[in-house]
C-alpha cells in the first residue's frame, strides 16, 4: 500500500514516514522545503534503511501532483504540508489562506481525478477556538481565533462538505495537540527557523546556548501553578497515530475528527523542570507578561482516538524530553550542522 505524504520532510511529516515505513508501508513524499531541508530525507532513509521516494513540489500545483499520481499507484494520502505559525498568520493571512486552503482544493481535486479518495488531514486543537470547557470532546462547538486557526477549520468544514457530496470518500480529521519530543535516534526533530514561537524549542535552544533566557509568558493563570497548561504529546506516538489512521481510511469510508493528544496537562514550568532533569541542564527563566490570545488550560479528551483508531499515547513528558535533548544536543544548530 502505497501512502502520498504532502509535507513529508517536515517535523512531522518525517517521524511519520518513519512509522509508516517500519509498518510496512510504501510512502511517497511530496515538499517544497519551504519550512524543511532535504537533509532530513536522507536521514529518514538512514532511520528506515531504504531510499525515499520524493517529489520537490508545491502541492497548489495541479500538474505536478497530476504526475505524481500517474507515476505511483498512490492509495491514500496524509496532508501535512502548510504554513503553522499562528502570530505569522496575523500578519500575513493571505499567505496562509493561499498556501492551506489553496494546496488542500488542489489536492483533493486530483485526487478526486485518479479515484483516490482516502485522506488523513493534520487539524488542530486550535479549532475548538475559544473553549468553556476542558478536556476538549470532538463534539464540542468550534470556532477560530486567528487565520491559521481559520484555515484549518476552513478545511475541516470543506473535508465534511466533500464526504457529504460524495460518501465513497474517507476522511479522518486528526485535531493534535502540542506535538514535542524527536526519534530516539537523535537525527531527526523539530528545527523551526529563527527564533522558535514555541515552548518545546525555546527551551532546548536555551539549553544548547543559543538563546539566554526562557520567557515564561504569565504566571498567574488559574492553573497549578500560574503557568499555562497544555497536553504535550511525542512526536512519535503522534506518528504511530497516522498509521492507524491511514489503516482506518483504508478500510472505511466516513469522515471523522479525532483528537491526538495524552489527555494529560502540563504547565511551563513543570516542562521546563522535566527538560532540566532530562538534561542534566539549569534553564534561566523570567516570568513575563502573559502572550495575548493564550487560554490557561488546553488539553484533550482522547477516548475517540482508542475507540475508533485503537491508538493512545504511550510516551511520558520524560521521554519526550529525553529524546528533545538526544536532538538538539546532537544538532545544536538543527540540520544545519
Ligand atoms: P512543518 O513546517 O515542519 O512541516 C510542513 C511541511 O510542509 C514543510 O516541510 C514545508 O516545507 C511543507 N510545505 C508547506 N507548504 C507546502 C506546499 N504548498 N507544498 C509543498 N510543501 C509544503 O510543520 P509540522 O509541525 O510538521 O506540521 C505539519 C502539519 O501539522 C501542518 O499542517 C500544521 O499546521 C499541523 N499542525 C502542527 C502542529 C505543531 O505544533 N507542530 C500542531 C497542530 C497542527
Ligand atoms: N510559552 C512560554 N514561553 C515561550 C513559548 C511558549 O511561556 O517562549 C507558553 C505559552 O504561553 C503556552 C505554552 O508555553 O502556555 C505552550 O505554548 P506553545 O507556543 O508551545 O503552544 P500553543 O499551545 O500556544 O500552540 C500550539 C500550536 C499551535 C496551535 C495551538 C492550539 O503551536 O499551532 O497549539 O492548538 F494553534
Amino acid at each position: 500500500m502505497s501512502v502520498l505524504i504532502t509535507g513529508g520532510a517536515g517535523y512531522i511529516g518525517s517521524h511519520t514516514c518513519v512509522e509508516l515505513v517500519k509498518a510496512g508501508y510504501d510512502v511517497v513524499v511530496v515538499d517544497n522545503f519551504y519550512n524543511s531541508k532535504k537533509e532530513v530525507l536522507k536521514r529518514v532513509e538512514n532511520i528506515v534503511g531504504k531510499p525515499i521516494k520524493f517529489y520537490e513540489a508545491d502541492v497548489r500545483d495541479r500538474d505536478a501532483l497530476v504526475k505524481i499520481f500517474k507515476e505511483n499507484s498512490i492509495d491514500s494520502v496524509i496532508h501535512f504540508a502548510g504554513l503553522k505559525a499562528v502570530g505569522e498568520s496575523s500578519r500575513i493571512p493571505l499567505e496562509y489562506y493561499d498556501n492551506n486552503i489553496v494546496s488542500t482544493l488542489v489536492l483533493c481535486d486530483v485526487m478526486r481525478e485518479f479515484n483516490v479518495k482516502k485522506i488523513v488531514f493534520s487539524s488542530s486543537a486550535t479549532v475548538y477556538g475559544v473553549a468553556k470547557e476542558m478536556p476538549l470532546v470532538e463534539t464540542m462547538p468550534l470556532g477560530a481565533i486567528n487565520p491559521y486557526g481559520r484555515t484549518k477549520l476552513f478545511i475541516e468544514e470543506m473535508l465534511r462538505d466533500l464526504f457529504v457530496s460524495d460518501s465513497d470518500w474517507s476522511i479522518a480529521l486528526l485535531r493534535y495537540f502540542n506535538p514535542i519530543g524527536a526519534h530516539e535516534s537523535g537525527t531527526i526533530g523539530e528545527d523551526p527557523k529563527g527564533i522558535p514561537n514555541n515552548l518545546m524549542p525555546y527551551i532546548s535552544q536555551v539549553a544548547v546556548g543559543r538563546l539566554p533566557k526562557l520567557s515564561v509568558y504569565g504566571g498567574d493563570y488559574n492553573t497549578v501553578d500560574g503557568t499555562g497548561v497544555r497536553d504535550y504529546i511525542h512526536v512519535v506516538d503522534l506518528a504511530d497515530g497516522h498509521v492507524k489512521a491511514v489503516k482506518w481510511v483504508l478500510g472505511n469510508k466516513g469522515c471523522e475528527a479525532i483528537n491526538l493528544g495524552t489527555g494529560n496537562g502540563v504547565s511551563v514550568l513543570q516542562l521546563k523542570d522535566a527538560f532540566q532533569k532530562a538534561a542534566q541542564i539549569e534553564i534561566p527563566f523570567e516570568i513575563a507578561p502573559r502572550r495575548p490570545g493564550d487560554p490557561d488550560e488546553v488539553y484533550a479528551n482522547a477516548n475517540k482516538a482508542k475507540k475508533v483508531l485503537g491508538w493512545e499515547a504511550k510516551l511520558d513528558i520524560d521521554k519526550m524530553c529525553e529524546d528533545t535533548w538526544r536532538w538538539q544536543s546532537g544538532n545544536p544548530n538543527g540540520y544545519n550542522d
